[in-house]
């Protein structure tokens, strides 16, 4: 399916700018790097990340499996997956006024830090859960494509800046963020969100389990 193809690619691009974000916050934090940078910084997830991905996780991907396969959107995933998007949206708003100051602001790097980390674990959801299940599930409820759109001109800029921030601020590996696959390792299994199977299993896919593990 196209747009989940182009989905998974977008994450590829912005799982690495997350990192970028975070290399850029410790520069400043030591009094290195280029303030001005932050503002490049804040239109990529604004308007990259945020308008043109979210965007149309959210008016396509997720009004499809709402309405075509009867997916709940007010618990499990769904209702996970939009409270990250606006989550860090609110992270965004804090950081925006701070985030081009200089000197830098006390709490700039904190924040950069948190919204990235949060950003990973999301991105490692979707990729694990959501998109395998949507390619699966989608084209079982006649589902075999679903539209997508280019990016305009201000989300293609903030892409293009993306990709040249990466050259300037490499991510580093950062083993102290334990990720992967799976509900297991998202945190909203945790809080509010009680997997995968709980929130969109029917009595038909539970029976198979169960047929299944009857069988040995
Ligand atoms: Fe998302
Ligand atoms: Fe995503």
């Amino acid at each position: 399916m196209e747009l989940i193809d182009q989905l998974r690619a977008e994450h590829d691009l912005i799982e690495q700018v997350a990192g970028a974000f975070r290399t850029f916050a410790r520069q400043r934090t030591r009094g290195e790097g280029d303030a001005a940078d932050g503002a490049r910084f804040m239109a990529f997830f604004r308007l990259y990340a945020g308008r043109f991905h979210h965007g149309r996780e959210e008016d396509t991907l997720f009004v499809s499996l709402q309405r075509d396969a009867e997916i709940p959107g007010d618990r499990g995933p769904i209702a996970a997956l939009l409270g990250d998007h606006q989550r860090m949206g609110g992270i965004l708003d804090r950081l925006e006024p701070i985030v081009g100051s200089d000197p830098v602001a006390p709490e700039a790097e904190a924040l950069t830090l948190d919204y990235t980390e949060q950003l990973w674990h999301h991105i490692d959801a979707e990729n694990s859960v959501l998109l395998p299940e949507c390619e699966h599930r989608l084209p079982r409820h006649g589902v075999r494509e679903l539209p997508s759109r280019d990016l305009d001109a201000d989300e293609a800029a903030a892409c293009d800046d993306g990709r040249a921030l990466l050259e300037r601020y490499p991510p580093v590996h950062e083993p102290a963020i334990l990720r992967g696959d799976g509900c297991v390792m998202c945190p909203a299994f945790v809080d509010n969100c009680e997997g995968l199977e709980r929130a969109w299993w029917n009595e038909h896919e539970w029976d198979e389990l169960d047929d299944h593990l009857a069988s040995g």
